[in-house]
């Protein structure tokens, strides 16, 4: 039987794999030489762009204008951007390698007299100064095969950046986990991946809330609440509840004047090392811990924590740094950073000597920079606290932790996001009372939708003797939380992150919506296409050849305009890598992703594959297009199913 779930997927190792330059980079190349041959003095670089519309072709060259006013009233400067789109077109045709990435067409046009005359008609000028080109097919087909041969990993595009460290999840202890944090852990983890794949050194980090204020009440709490106090040892089930725990404690805190004071003591015990509140902070930071990679466990993120408890050593001598640098000043007895342009300063001190969020940020931030060596820090946090990162950033500029210039490393990236709404259009999140919605019950239900899915699709392809799968309870369960977290994380990542989104289950379900179920069920059907080509009896009576043999025996051909548009499509699944890690924004790969299903359900539609006389060539193409899907779905988080 064909296993549900990938059987080769070992994941990627780029940092020993060639790269191979893209579709537009490949451009770039060739018009920045005819560039430097038309216009000598120009040091400008060609912007090459996919166009959206192939009217204007597959790929563009779009700065003309743009360099037509650095050049203007130099000597021998073009007189307009058409003109100067000429000048670079001309040396380019006189450059371009016969069967090379750009494809010429001729056709022939009449001329002023009436006489006719063949002339290339593209690549082409179209407005003041755009060069509309396409590709060729040729290219194209070698430049998949080439794919196919050489792996997915060597068309990753080159970050200019070695070692990355991602900040994202970042929960808080005894307080619930929830759809914020969510968000934060599918985009963190999406664009760490994406990293990964193009050979950054990432080191992802969940900066857990394990040291604020909040442990004064909780174990005040648990002081008071047993006989003996923590003396007598608090027992594990003290904190097996913690959103109870904290409930509990808060209501106290709110109503009794007298326990607040001594919630607010226990934070100075417990800060200036007190062994019992030491040792409830630990069981209870210790009980949450279990709660949060229960649920990294099921969505298959992997964090490394480094909690704010751990900067606790470094806060002290970073203030005093930071006053004695003259950049931390007094300000009624705290301590305070200002920062150029912003209306509020950056608290390092509170008055009554403690340290805080901003403060653990400073240290964090320079031991991210100087310790670990990151050349590009990432944050990312719900945009509400764009305003104390902007603080941290920039505190961090002037005390020479982060450079004066704004390109030089480390470079720094606040990755905001919008929130999760419930089907109310009202914010969803977990309260401290109320209707709480838990992270939890949310990616159960979700599970469980997709079982009945499952099964309920599969019992109506029976039905209706269509081909179903029966599947062992492991299996069903396995393609059940595969769709289910997938389909939760999709619905978050196919939005651009600084947009609300609306939680709805119905929606993220959909199987012919834009959805992770949609895909899965693509990829599972290309999928099942190369094991109905291998099953069926030839008249010749020979056996089909194997996916891994036909790569290596069989040509791809790109004949139909269909097939040509699916090529097209995943030949620029590098420059929708480049796009989403540019603005950092991974919904750019769900709809690139989204995009390839139809261009492959356009060429399906039209083109026969099983039996065809083109079935070696589509069959590749086929299995072009389910790599290149199961990368996107791997960047997204989400595992590939191959039989649903
Ligand atoms: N624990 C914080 C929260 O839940 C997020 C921490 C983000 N990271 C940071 N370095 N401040 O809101």
């Amino acid at each position: 039987p064909v296993a549900i779930m990938a059987p080769t997927d070992t994941g990627y190792k780029p940092s020993d794999v060639a790269h191979v330059p893209s579709a537009a980079s490949e451009l770039q190349g060739l018009f920045r030489a005819a560039m430097r041959a038309a216009l000598p003095k120009l040091t400008d670089e060609p912007v090459v762009v996919p166009t959206g519309n192939p009217k204007f072709g597959d790929y563009q060259l779009n700065n003309a204008m743009r360099i037509f006013a650095h050049l203007k009233g130099q000597e021998g400067a073009p007189k307009n951007p058409s003109a100067l789109a000429a000048a670079v077109l001309d040396k380019l045709l006189e450059t371009l390698p016969a069967d090379g990435i750009i494809a010429v067409e001729r056709a022939l046009v009449k001329e002023k007299g009436g006489k006719e005359a063949e002339k290339v008609v593209s690549p082409a000028i179209a407005g003041p100064g755009f060069i509309n080109i396409r590709v060729s097919r040729a290219w194209t087909a070698r430049h998949i095969q080439a794919m196919l041969r050489d792996g997915i990993e060597t068309w990753a595009p080159r970050v200019g950046y070695q070692r990355a460290v991602v900040d994202f999840s970042s929960p808080n202890v005894a307080k619930e986990m929830h759809v914020g944090h969510l968000r934060s852990t599918v985009i963190g983890d999406s664009l760490a991946s994406t990293l990964e794949f193009c050979g950054v050194d990432v080191l992802r980090l969940n900066h857990v809330g394990d040291w604020g204020t909040q442990f004064g009440m909780l174990i005040q709490h648990l002081d008071d609440r047993r006989e003996g106090g923590l003396a007598g040892g608090a027992a594990e089930e003290d904190v097996k509840d913690l959103q109870a725990l904290y409930k509990a404690a808060k209501k106290r805190f709110d109503a009794e004047p007298e326990f607040k004071a001594r919630a607010r003591e226990a934070v100075t015990q417990l800060q200036s090392g007190n062994e019992l509140f030491l040792q409830a902070w630990k069981r209870i930071c210790e009980a949450s811990r279990r709660e949060f990679q229960a649920i990294y466990d099921r969505l298959g993120v992997r964090l490394i924590e480094r909690g704010e408890s751990s900067y606790n050593p470094l806060l002290r001598p970073l203030v005093e740094e930071l006053c004695a640098m003259g950049i931390a000043e007094d300000s009624d007895g705290a301590k305070v950073v200002w920062v150029e342009g912003e209306k509020v300063p950056l608290m390092v001190q509170k008055s009554d000597g403690g340290f805080g969020y901003g403060t653990t940020d400073m240290a964090a931030l320079r031991q991210r920079a100087h310790d670990e060596r990151g050349d590009w820090l990432i944050y990312v946090v719900d945009e509400g606290q764009s305003g104390h990162f902007r603080l941290v950033f920039g505190a961090g500029r002037k005390a020479g932790i982060l450079p004066q210039e704004k390109d030089a490393p480390p470079r720094v990236d606040f990755v905001g996001f919008g929130l999760v709404l419930g089907s109310d259009g009202k914010r969803i999140r977990t309260r401290d009372e109320g209707a709480a919605v838990r992270l939890v019950e949310l990616l159960d239900e979700a599970k469980e939708r997709s079982r009945e899915a499952i099964v309920a699709h599969n019992r109506e392809n029976e039905e209706k003797g269509r081909p179903f799968v029966t599947f062992t309870p492991k299996e069903l369960d396995e393609a059940a939380s595969i769709m289910g977290y997938g389909a939760v994380k999709y619905a978050d990542l196919k939005n651009n992150r600084l947009t609300n989104y609306k939680f709805n289950f119905d929606e993220m379900l959909d199987l012919a919506g834009n959805t992770a179920v949609f895909l899965l069920y693509m990829h599972a059907r290309i999928a099942s296409i190369d094991s109905k080509a291998v099953a069926r009896k030839r008249e010749d009576g020979r056996a089909t050849l194997g996916i891994d043999e036909l790569k290596r025996s069989a040509t791809l051909m790109l004949a139909h305009d269909k097939e040509a548009a699916l090529g097209l499509h995943i030949v620029r699944f590098p420059d929708a890598l480049e796009s989403a890690l540019a603005d950092l924004k991974p919904n750019v790969i769900a709809d690139y992703a989204f995009n390839l299903a139809g261009a492959y359900n356009s060429f399906y539609a039209e083109c026969q594959v099983v039996g065809s006389e083109e079935e070696d060539s589509r069959r590749l193409l086929c299995e072009a297009t389910a790599v290149v899907m199961r990368a996107c779905l791997k960047l997204l988080g989400i595992q590939p199913l191959y039989r649903i």
